[in-house]
C-alpha cells in the first residue's frame, strides 16, 4: 500500500501534481483563503448533514459566557532534574461530559479534561517547573468517524487514543505530547514542564496520532497561561478583567449532538478540511459576557479545525493587541480586526471606558460570536497602553547557519482523493531536519496551493522575516519560480515571538527560528487538523552541534 502511495507521488511529481483550485487571491487581509477550494479536483466535500441544528436561528446572547475554572495542583511530584526536590502535581482526567451549548439545545455530548468545556486553566509562573499527571477516562469507543487507512489510526489500534500537547511550550522531548506516544483509557502519563520560556498564551490539546482532529473536535483543549515579571511589571488588566476566549466552529445536529462531517467514501471517512457553521465561545453559542466600565484582557484562541477566524467588535470599537503566540509584542497595535488561524492566539486589550451601557459584538466576518454588554453609567477614565511592552530583538539573517526550502503542496492521492505534504515527504519518512542544538536556521516554506496552512513548530519560537508572492501558473506550465514583488516584511502585530505563522497561498513565507531548549525529536505540521492528519506532519530532531575546527 505504501509503495504504490509513493509511486503515484513520484509518477505525479510536483508539477504535474499541484490541483490546487481558486486562482490568484488577495494575499494580505482578512478574506478567508479557503473560500470556493471545495470544488477543486480531488478534495472531498462532505456528505451534507441531513437535519442540522440552525443555530443561526436559536436566539442571541441568552447565555452567559463560560469562564474555565482555574487548575490546581494536589500533590507533588519528584523533580525531574534535581533530586530530593519537588514540582507541584496536577492531576488532570479526561471524560465523557454533557455540554450545554446554548440555553435551547439538548445538550451535547463532549470530551473534555474537567467538568466544562474548554478544561480547566493553568495559571503558571515562568520558571516554576511542574508536572501534569494526564489520565484517560474516556469510553472505549469513539463517537466520531474514525479513519483507519490515514497513518496511525490503524483499526487494531484502541479506538480511543490520547496524547497531551502544550502548545507552545519548552518541554523536553519526552514530555512533549508526540503523536504517537498516545495512551488509551485506562491509562495515564505525567509530563514534565520547566516553564523556562518567557510569559505567553499558551494551550494544551490532544495529539493523538490519525485521530487528533477528533478528539479536539470533541473538545479536548484549554488554556495554559505563563506569567513572569515583566509581564506583571506592565499592570495588565488581571484577575475578573482578564479572559480566555476559546472560539471554535462546529456543526451540530438537530439533536444538538456534534456532526464530523464525513467523505461517504466507505472506509475512508476522510474529509480535508471541516467547516461548522456553529461558532461557539468557550462551549455556548453567542454567550454574552457582562463587563464594567474599564479595560479587559482577553486571550483569543481559534481553537477551530480549519476555519481562520477574522476577529472584529461591532461599532468600530478597537482591540489594542499586546501580544501573539508567544507573548508580547514590542509595542501596543491597535486594530480593529484581527487574523487568527487554526492555533494561533491574540492577547488584546479592549476598553469598555467610554462605553457604558451599549453592547458590544465580537464578530467574525459575518458571524456574531458573542456579546459583552457593558455596565451603564458615564465615562470611566481610559485605559493606557504602555508605550512599550517587551523587546523582541530581531533575529539577524546573518544568525542563520542553514537556509532550508520546503514545499507546502497537494497531491493526489488515490486512497484519499488528496494530500497535502511537506516538502513532498510524509510522516513515517526519514526525518531530514535535523537543525543543531542552539543554531539559526530560516525556513523559506514555499506554499503551491491555493489554502493558507497554519505551519506549527514544536518546542520554539521563531520570528517571521518576511513573505513573497510568486507565480503559480509559471511554476506550474515553465518550472519556474517567478517572483512578483519585492518581499512583504511582517504587519505590527506580527513582530512578536511566534509558533504558528500563515503560510499565504502562492507564496513563500520565511522565518527565522533558533533551535533552542532540548536535544530530540519533536514535530511540525500544519494545524489545519484534517491536513495534519493526512501527512501534513513531519518530524524534526535536533542534533548536537557537530564540533567545529577553530
Ligand atoms: Cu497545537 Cu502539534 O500542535
Ligand atoms: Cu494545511
Amino acid at each position: 500500500m505504501t509503495l504504490s502511495r509513493r509511486q503515484l507521488l513520484r509518477g505525479a511529481g510536483l508539477t504535474a501534481a499541484w490541483i490546487g483550485g481558486g486562482g490568484t487571491r488577495g494575499w494580505v487581509g482578512p478574506e478567508p483563503a479557503h473560500a470556493g477550494d471545495h470544488m477543486a479536483m480531488g478534495k472531498r466535500r462532505p456528505v451534507p448533514l441531513p437535519r442540522p441544528l440552525r443555530a443561526a436561528e436559536l436566539p442571541k446572547f441568552v447565555d452567559p459566557l463560560p469562564i474555565p475554572p482555574l487548575a490546581h495542583s494536589t500533590a507533588t511530584a519528584p523533580h525531574p532534574g534535581r533530586p530530593g526536590h519537588t514540582v507541584p502535581l496536577y492531576r488532570i482526567a479526561m471524560h465523557e461530559i454533557a455540554v450545554q451549548v446554548h440555553r435551547d439545545v439538548k445538550p451535547t455530548r463532549c470530551w473534555s479534561y474537567g467538568a466544562g468545556m474548554p478544561g480547566p486553566t493553568f495559571d503558571v509562573r515562568a520558571g516554576q517547573a511542574l508536572a501534569i499527571e494526564w489520565r484517560n477516562e474516556l469510553p472505549a469507543n469513539h463517537f466520531l468517524p474514525i479513519d483507519h487507512t490515514l497513518c496511525g489510526a490503524d483499526a487494531n489500534l484502541p479506538e480511543v487514543r490520547t496524547v497531551v500537547h502544550v502548545h507552545g511550550a519548552r518541554v523536553p522531548p519526552e514530555s512533549d505530547g508526540a503523536p504517537e506516544r498516545w495512551f488509551p483509557p485506562g491509562d495515564a502519563w505525567t509530563a514534565h514542564y520547566p516553564n523556562r520560556q518567557d510569559a505567553a498564551t499558551l494551550w494544551y490539546h490532544d495529539h493523538a496520532m490519525g485521530i487528533e482532529r477528533l478528539n479536539q473536535y470533541a473538545g479536548l483543549f484549554g488554556a495554559y497561561l505563563l506569567r513572569d515579571a515583566a509581564e506583571d511589571a506592565l499592570g495588565l488588566p488581571h484577575g475578573p478583567h482578564e479572559v480566555p476566549l476559546f472560539v471554535f466552529d462546529r456543526i451540530l445536529d438537530a439533536d444538538g449532538q456534534l456532526h464530523y462531517p464525513t467523505s461517504g467514501v466507505p472506509g475512508s471517512p476522510w474529509v480535508s478540511e471541516v467547516y461548522g457553521d456553529t461558532i461557539l465561545v468557550n462551549g455556548k453559542v453567542t454567550p454574552e459576557l457582562e463587563v464594567e466600565r474599564t479595560a479587559y484582557r482577553f486571550r483569543i484562541y481559534n481553537a477551530s479545525n480549519a476555519r481562520v477566524l477574522y476577529p472584529s467588535l461591532s461599532g468600530g470599537v478597537p482591540f489594542v493587541q499586546i501580544g501573539s503566540d508567544q507573548g508580547l509584542l514590542p509595542g501596543p497595535v491597535r486594530t480593529a480586526a484581527l487574523s487568527l488561524a487554526p492555533a494561533e492566539r491574540a492577547d488584546v486589550i479592549v476598553d469598555f471606558g467610554a462605553l457604558g451601557g451599549q453592547s458590544i459584538v465580537l464578530m467574525s466576518q459575518a458571524f456574531q460570536l458573542m456579546r459583552f454588554r457593558v455596565a451603564p453609567g458615564a465615562v470611566a477614565s481610559a485605559w493606557k497602553p504602555p508605550a512599550a511592552l517587551r523587546s523582541v530583538p530581531r533575529t539577524p539573517r546573518t544568525a542563520a547557519v542553514k537556509t532550508r526550502t520546503l514545499a507546502l503542496d497537494e497531491y493526489q492521492d488515490n486512497e484519499h482523493g488528496m494530500l497535502m505534504l511537506l516538502d513532498g515527504k510524509r510522516w513515517r519518512d526519514p526525518v531530514t531536519e535535523q537543525p543543531e542544538l542552539d543554531s539559526v536556521e530560516i525556513w523559506e516554506l514555499v506554499n503551491y496551493t491555493g489554502d493558507t496552512h497554519p505551519i506549527h513548530l514544536h518546542l520554539v519560537r521563531f520570528q517571521i522575516l518576511d513573505r513573497q508572492k510568486f507565480d503559480i501558473d509559471a511554476f506550474r506550465f515553465e518550472h519556474k519560480m517567478q517572483l512578483i514583488g519585492p518581499p512583504i516584511v511582517p504587519a505590527p502585530v506580527e513582530l512578536g515571538w511566534k509558533d504558528t505563522v500563515q503560510a499565504y497561498p502562492e507564496s513563500i513565507t520565511r522565518i527565522i527560528v533558533r533551535f533552542e531548549g532540548y536535544l530530540g525529536r519533536y514535530v511540525w505540521h500544519c494545524h489545519v487538523l484534517e491536513h495534519a492528519a493526512n501527512e501534513m506532519m513531519r518530524p524534526f530532531e535536533i542534533v548536537k552541534p557537530k564540533p567545529r575546527r577553530t
